[in-house]
């Protein structure tokens, strides 16, 4: 194992020779996901004598566009091959099985190049802080999500879809609308998706029948867009259920309808859904929105210890706090909805590594424009010289894939304006290891790192058996079987 890391070593070590200027600008990305990706193109784009590593800690790379995007929606993956050309580019080298925080440090990457741009996304959840929050069957969006998409970190989760027939999904952004699809939609026509073939087998054999969507605030807040609304409507064989009263739209909600089109479009198909038809076939699901429900707090099951019944509720009425803002407030009454499944999708969370700034309220790391603060209180601002940040971690767990292409453009025009203000020492003034050093850092610590053409072996693994399943690829969603195919 180890001759072939020097091996590897040896070979990135020869192409960096033989395609680079003699003392390039040496960039490092933390975080291979769409961000760290645009990142890397817009960095190679503008300045020609820049190097490029990018490491990332699982050793498949393309972050939640692999294990977020849901597998009924691969139009959405194809951004895949814009990436893939990056990740080969001469300039470029993509490191997988590298974790920033334990393989190597931050204090130690920034020694070894001129550039770090963390892009390393959000992979924690935000908390209810709410009582039962820890019974069994309760799981965050996150886990249940990284479950379906063969994420290695999720394969043990093992939800139990078999003894109940009613889950509860927590929130109604569009995380919300894509676990409550892959709960819902007819398993025939997810088998023919990317799906992990342990989420496919369970979801064959679920029970649940019956899911509530809730949110804490009414239809015209709720955060899902209208694309995904409507697929989810638009599922065979679904009942849908919405109560005409929440329908109802204040003069407060109304004013905020006319500022913004996204919100309006939601509102109108939630409004349109509730006179639906109800469908006579006895095989139908039930799809629940429910509005104006906080949770208060968790049953514990009286025959099942340890294990969620249901989920108490407060109901709720908004309050304007702010033009165009209103909040949910408890109104003391409550309400009991039973069930053996609840998915908190509330929002994902990112987490600090030692020696980063972070703003723990926010969930990021304090920046202007990318440039990492580690001082932005009072007048003064103090800059982390060499320090970016992107993504997620840099705007909080919001937006799509495409948003992440502006704001690598923002971080990416920080450092060229910083170069060029001399903020940034130049690259020839003070040469730094850049690639040699942290491959020669990772030999000595023994870590295998997984190369892009090693990644290309279990691409390759995957196709193959997916082929055979009349699948676009079948996952390998444990660390020992992603390990194997990447030394194949
Ligand atoms: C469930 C879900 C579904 C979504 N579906 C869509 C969709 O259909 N369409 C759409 O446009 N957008 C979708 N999005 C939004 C989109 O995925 C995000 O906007 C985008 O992925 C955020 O990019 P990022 O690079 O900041 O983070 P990520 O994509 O999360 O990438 C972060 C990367 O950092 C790596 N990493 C983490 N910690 C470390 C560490 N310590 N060291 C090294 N590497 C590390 C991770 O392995 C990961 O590869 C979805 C999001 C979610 C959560
Ligand atoms: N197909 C796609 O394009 C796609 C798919 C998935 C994800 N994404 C994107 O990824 C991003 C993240 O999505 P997300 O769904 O995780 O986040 P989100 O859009 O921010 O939705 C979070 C939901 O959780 C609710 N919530 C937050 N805190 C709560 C609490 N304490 N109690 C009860 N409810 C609470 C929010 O309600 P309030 O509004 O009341 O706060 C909201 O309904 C979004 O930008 C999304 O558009 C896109």
């Amino acid at each position: 194992m180890q001759r072939r890391a020097i091996w590897e070593g040896r070979k990135w070590l020869h192409r960096s020779f033989s395609s680079m200027p003699s003392n390039p600008l040496r960039v490092c990305v933390v975080g291979s996901g769409p961000a760290g990706f645009y990142t890397a193109e817009k960095m190679l784009k503008v300045k020609q004598q820049a190097q490029v590593d990018i490491i990332d800690r699982l050793p498949t790379p393309f972050g939640l566009v692999r294990s977020g995007v849901a597998p009924d929606h691969p139009e959405t993956k194809i951004v895949i091959n814009q990436f893939s050309r990056v990740a080969q580019h001469e300039r470029c080298s993509f490191f997988g099985n590298v974790t920033l925080g334990s393989s190597i440090s931050l204090s130690e990457l920034r020694k070894l190049y001129h550039v770090v741009v963390l892009a390393y996304g959000a992979e924690s959840d935000r908390s209810l802080g709410i009582p039962g929050e820890n019974l069994k069957g309760i799981h965050s969006a996150r886990e249940f999500v990284w479950w379906y998409n063969g994420h290695p970190d999720g394969r043990n989760l093992d939800p139990d879809l078999k003894s109940a027939d009613t889950a509860v999904i927590l929130g109604q952004g569009n995380v919300a609308l894509d676990v409550a699809r892959i709960l819902l939609r007819p398993t025939t026509e997810l088998a023919t998706t990317d799906i992990a073939s342990h989420a496919l087998a369970a979801l064959e054999e679920s029970s649940i029948r019956k899911v509530y969507l809730v949110g804490r605030r009414g239809p015209a807040q709720a955060a899902c867009t209208a694309k995904e609304l409507r697929e989810i409507l638009g599922l065979r064989n679904l009942d849908i259920s919405i109560q005409e009263s929440d329908i109802l739209l204040s003069p407060a909600d109304e004013e905020e309808l006319k500022s913004s089109r996204i919100q309006r479009r939601v509102y109108e198909l939630l409004s349109k859904a509730t006179s639906r038809p109800k469908l006579a076939d006895l095989n139908q699901r039930e799809l629940h929105f429910v509005f104006f429900r906080k949770p208060n707090s968790f049953h514990e099951s009286k025959d099942k210890t340890g294990h969620v019944s249901g989920v108490h509720f407060e109901k709720t009425d908004l309050k304007g706090v702010g033009p165009g803002i209103q909040i949910a407030i408890g109104t003391g009454e409550f309400e009991d909805i039973k069930c053996g499944m609840v998915l908190k999708s509330i929002g994902y969370k990112s987490v600090p590594v030692d020696g980063l700034p972070f703003d723990h309220k926010k969930g990021i790391v304090p920046n202007d424009r990318g440039r990492v603060l580690s001082d932005s209180s009072g007048d003064h601002t103090l800059v982390e010289e060499g320090l970016y940040v992107c993504g997620w971690l840099k705007r909080g767990p919001i937006g799509i894939v495409a948003t992440n292409l502006h704001c690598a453009e923002e971080t990416v025009s920080s450092i060229s304006e910083d170069l060029q203000k001399g903020v940034l020492s130049s690259s020839s003034a003070s040469p730094k290891p850049g690639r040699e050093g942290l491959l020669q850092l990772l030999h000595d610590r023994n870590v295998r790192i997984v190369s892009f053409s090693d990644w290309e072996k279990i691409d390759s693994e995957e196709r193959k058996l997916g082929s055979s399943k009349n699948k676009p690829r079948e996952k390998l969603a444990s660390w020992d079987e992603l390990q194997q195919a990447s030394i194949k």
